[in-house]
């Protein structure tokens, strides 16, 4: 059955060498006049890409103040920062260089800064509130992963409470995403191989939903994880390939702004909700993350539908069909680790190189529990019971 769906990507984007270049114009364009350059812990600056995006706003006649620092797993402290500062400057556009983190403060400084009951911006993360507004954003993209170029969503993390919690909503969108492969080039191995577990993972969430399917979107669905898989592959052994590089940046976009999505029930989202509560408390890598938890998860659920994980095994992952659809979806789980491991990314929780002790597992189960009522994903609603169990088989 295909399900209804609306599909929304305003994001204008502009593809390839050089595009950073065209920044300044791309503002100008929007009748903005007062940037908020917003940044992260140093990689956009040694690389000279700061510099060149600088140049281009000055060309444009646009001016800027700056905002450095945000890290990964971003900070609800720096968003604060970010909101006076737009206030005080008068920023009316938002501009994000960076990856996923730089692009998720950019979205929640946004919401902040447009808020006209001046009230605290955690209440849209806490959902107590709604925004009604959100400064427009840009992104120069960096590191192909989070999809938070083109996505309604962002995560801040509270850190006075050790929560992390994302939030949708159209109106964060953003209005541009600038994509030069060559930007990637000077990741390190690690950090492409969790973008490449992020892209892969946004998609496989659609594809495990609980909901229907569409011909059409299983085919993409699959192509594109069959590329991001081939070209990462590429990209352990030559870094610096631009075809590589600029198949997997674009699959990072097409992956998490909803293509994938389409005529499904939206997707189930439970190993980025358990990802979300091991990021809160150990600040890890949320590829890296999302790694070590999804062959538990898959293994706890499979059996809710083996059709469905037999067709992943067969369309994405090439495995031969076995006697039943049991097999065949086991068969497609461990290949999806073998897959991890051949790009060094971790099977298991201890794998991130931390030893979450047993109350700590409980907490986690518990605070996922608690972000939705009714159960977490929905290929199988899990409940805090269920998540420790997982977190546990993770180990
Ligand atoms: O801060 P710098 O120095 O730039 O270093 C960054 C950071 O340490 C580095 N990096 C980025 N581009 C680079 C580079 N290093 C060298 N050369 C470059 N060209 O990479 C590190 C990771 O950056 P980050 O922005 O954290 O990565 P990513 O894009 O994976 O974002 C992760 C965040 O996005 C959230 C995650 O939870 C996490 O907080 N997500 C956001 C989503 C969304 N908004 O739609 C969806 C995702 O599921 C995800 O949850
Ligand atoms: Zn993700």
């Amino acid at each position: 059955m295909i399900e209804d769906f609306t599909y929304y990507t305003p994001t204008k984007v502009v593809f390839g060498r050089g595009a950073e270049n065209k920044t300044g114009a791309l503002v100008a364009e929007l009748g903005c006049k007062k940037v908020l350059l917003h940044y992260g812990g140093g990689s956009a600056e040694r690389t000279g890409l700061l510099g060149r995006i600088r140049e281009s706003l000055r060309e444009a006649g646009v001016g800027f103040a700056e905002l450095g620092g945000v890290v990964p797993n971003p900070r609800l402290s720096l968003v604060r920062e970010g909101i006076e500062l737009c206030l005080r400057e008068r920023a009316d556009f938002i501009l994000a260089v960076g990856g996923g983190s730089v692009i998720d403060s950019a979205k929640a400084i946004g919401y902040g800064a447009a808020d006209e009951e001046r009230g605290d911006v955690w209440d849209f993360y806490a959902r107590t509130r709604v925004p009604r507004a959100c400064l427009p954003v840009g992104a120069v993209l960096t590191i192909s992963a989070a999809g938070s170029e083109m996505s309604a969503s962002s995560v801040i993390t509270n850190e006075e409470t050790e929560t992390k919690r994302g939030y949708g909503n159209d109106i964060s969108r953003p209005k541009f995403a600038v994509m030069n492969p060559e930007l990637t080039m000077t990741l390190p191995a690690y950090q492409t191989a969790c973008g490449c577990t992020d892209i892969l993972m946004h998609t496989m969430e659609r594809w495990f939903g609980g909901g229907g399917n569409m011909e059409l979107t299983d085919g993409m669905a699959a192509a594109l994880m069959r590329t991001v898989m081939r070209n990462a592959r590429i990209l352990m052994e030559k870094p610096g390939d631009y075809d590589a590089r600029a198949e997997v940046m674009w699959a990072g976009s097409l992956s998490h702004n909803g293509l994938t999505g389409c005529g499904t029930d939206g997707g189930d989202w439970a190993t980025h909700q358990l990802e979300h509560e091991i990021g809160a408390i150990f600040d890890v890598a949320h590829g890296a993350g999302l790694a070590a938890v999804w062959g538990s998860w898959a293994r706890y659920v499979y059996k809710e539908n083996p059709a469905r994980f037999a067709k992943f095994a067969e369309e994405v992952m090439c495995v031969a069909r076995r006697a039943t659809d049991e097999e065949t979806a086991l068969a497609g789980i461990a290949a999806m680790e073998d897959f991890y491991r051949e790009i060094k990314m971790p099977t298991t929780i201890r794998g991130l190189g931390i030893e979450p002790t047993e109350a700590q597992l409980k907490e986690m189960a518990e605070k996922c529990e608690s972000k939705f009522e009714g159960g977490v994903g929905t290929m199988k609603k899990l409940f805090a019971p269920d998540m420790e169990k997982i977190y546990r088989a993770a180990m």
